[in-house]
Formats: C-alpha cells, structure tokens, sequence
C-alpha cells in the first residue's frame, strides 16, 4: 500500500471512530414508521380542542378567523426548522426552553396536576406529532407583514 492510500486509510478509519462516538440526536428518528401526513397535522394544528396550536400562534390557516399572539406565527416553520427541531420542539419544548409556556405535547413523565382520566397519556399520539412534523415543513413562506 503507499503512503497516500494508508494515509486514505487512516482518515476513513478516524471519521468512522468520530462517527461512532457520535450519539445520535434522538430527535432525528421519527416517532413511527408511518410518515407524518401533512393534511392531518393541518386539522391537528387548526382544531382548538386537538392541538391548541392556534391560541398562542397565528399561522397560514385563514378558515380561523381568532388566532392568537402570544408566540411566533408558524408560517416559514419549515424554513426556520428541520424535522429534528420541530420534534424536540412538540415532544418537549421545555427541554430547549424550560419557561416555555407551550405545551410538551408527547411527555407524560414528570407533569403535575394532571387529571386522573389524562394520566399517563400524551396529549397528541405518536403519530399526530409526526403529521404536525409534515404540515410544518410544508409551511415556507413567512407571515405576511
Ligand atoms: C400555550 C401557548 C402555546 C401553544 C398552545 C403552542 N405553542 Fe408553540 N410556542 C409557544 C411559544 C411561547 C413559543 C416560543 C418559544 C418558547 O417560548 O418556547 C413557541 C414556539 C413554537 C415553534 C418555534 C417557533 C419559531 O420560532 O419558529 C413552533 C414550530 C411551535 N411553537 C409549534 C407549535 C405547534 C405546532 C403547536 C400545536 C401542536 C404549538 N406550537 C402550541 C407557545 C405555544
């Protein structure tokens, strides 16, 4: 073997160890084998009994006449975020922000005062987030000025 092969060799050898000692951002795994469907996770975010998104964001759902602004509108989510972002932000927000008023959406451990009836469940399903996810990222153009 001459040198620069070995050398080649060698620089292979040291990005698969770096590789390897790289924990994987869980957050980049989606949450279920099924991908998200963008038109569900459109209901999820516009209904205000199922996702609530609208109390606090305003976003490009014009059919919602009250929207709210106590948080940045989602239009261009999908510009300002990748999947992984968006997944840490909806399974647990709290961990990037822990006085955020937005809901964890799939945490149920370490909550309080949680009715009896809703214990122990997230408030969206697995599945729910990852179409959240897709209606997310199909949101890019920002909110109009
Ligand atoms: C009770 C208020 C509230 C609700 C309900 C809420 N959010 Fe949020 N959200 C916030 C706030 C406030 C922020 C700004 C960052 C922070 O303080 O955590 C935020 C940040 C975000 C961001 C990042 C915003 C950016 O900077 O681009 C996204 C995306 C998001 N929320 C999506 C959602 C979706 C989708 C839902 C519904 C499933 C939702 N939020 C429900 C309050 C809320």
């Amino acid at each position: 073997m001459g040198d620069a092969a070995r050398a080649a060799t060698h620089a292979a050898f040291v990005l698969t160890l770096l590789l390897l000692a790289t924990p994987a951002r869980a957050d980049e795994v989606p949450l279920t084998s099924t991908p998200g469907d963008a038109r569900n996770g459109r209901a999820i975010v516009a209904d205000r009994t199922r996702g609530l998104c609208l109390l606090c964001h305003s976003g490009p759902i014009p059919e919602e006449r009250f929207q709210g602004n106590l948080a940045p509108p989602l239009d261009g989510a999908g510009l300002r975020w990748s999947a992984a972002e968006l997944r840490t932000r909806l399974v647990d927000g709290k961990r990037l922000n822990p006085d955020s008023i937005m809901p964890s959406y799939y945490r149920t451990e370490g909550l309080h005062r949680v009715a009896p009836a809703q214990r122990g469940r997230p408030i969206l399903a697995a599945q729910e987030i990852e179409d959240v996810i897709a209606y997310l990222l199909t949101l890019r153009e920002e909110a109009p000025r």
